[in-house]
């Protein structure tokens, strides 16, 4: 397994609008490979999802660490080719930061619960609803597929602020929201 190089906010791949992947290409040792390495990377730079985009890969595949996985249970989601739908019409507002626009956060609107069809690392249909935080995290990796961050979807640009300060003076107030 290899920690692969994260593209940045200004990487054209992050403004592109992601492939397909095939499904006969997902048995594929590189692409296996390429979702193991995705997923070492999300755990080595803490990150709570990443898309392929921010590996330079432009395909529609991500990797994500759902609040609701056990302690135990370490194994990351892995969506290739996810549709998402919203379940209703609720949208909750909470803080955000993305591993391509480092030490960033910023407060965005997203719907609160939606339904994930997509494609298991094994070539398998999954689907399933998710809510709160892992409604959260899918949605903005769909987004990166979409070619889209998190800044675009803000209403309000005057929540932007640098991590140490949204230490010092949001992290408190916010806490319960996350
Ligand atoms: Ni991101």
């Amino acid at each position: 397994m290899a920690i692969l190089k994260v593209s940045r906010m200004g990487h054209p791949v992050l403004r592109t609008i992601a492939q397909p992947v095939p499904e006969d290409w997902i048995e594929k040792e590189e692409t296996q490979r390429l979702i193991d390495d995705m997923i070492e990377t999300m755990d080595e730079y803490h990150g709570v999802g990443l898309a392929a985009p921010q590996v330079h890969v432009s395909s529609r595949i991500l990797v994500a660490q759902m609040l609701s996985d056990t302690e135990d249970a370490i194994e990351a989601l892995v969506l290739v080719n996810p549709e998402i739908e919203p379940l209703n019409e609720e949208m909750e507002t909470a803080r955000e930061g993305c591993l391509s626009i480092p030490d960033v956060r910023g407060r965005v609107p997203r719907h609160l619960a939606i339904s994930v069809r997509a494609i298991d690392r094994n070539g398998e249909a999954v689907s399933f609803e998710a809510e709160g935080f892992d409604a959260r995290v899918i949605q903005h990796e769909v987004d990166h597929l979409d070619g889209i961050l998190y800044l675009d979807r803000m209403e309000d640009l005057s929540s932007l602020c640098f991590l140490d300060e949204y230490g010092r003076y949001w992290a408190d107030e916010e806490e319960d929201e996350e």
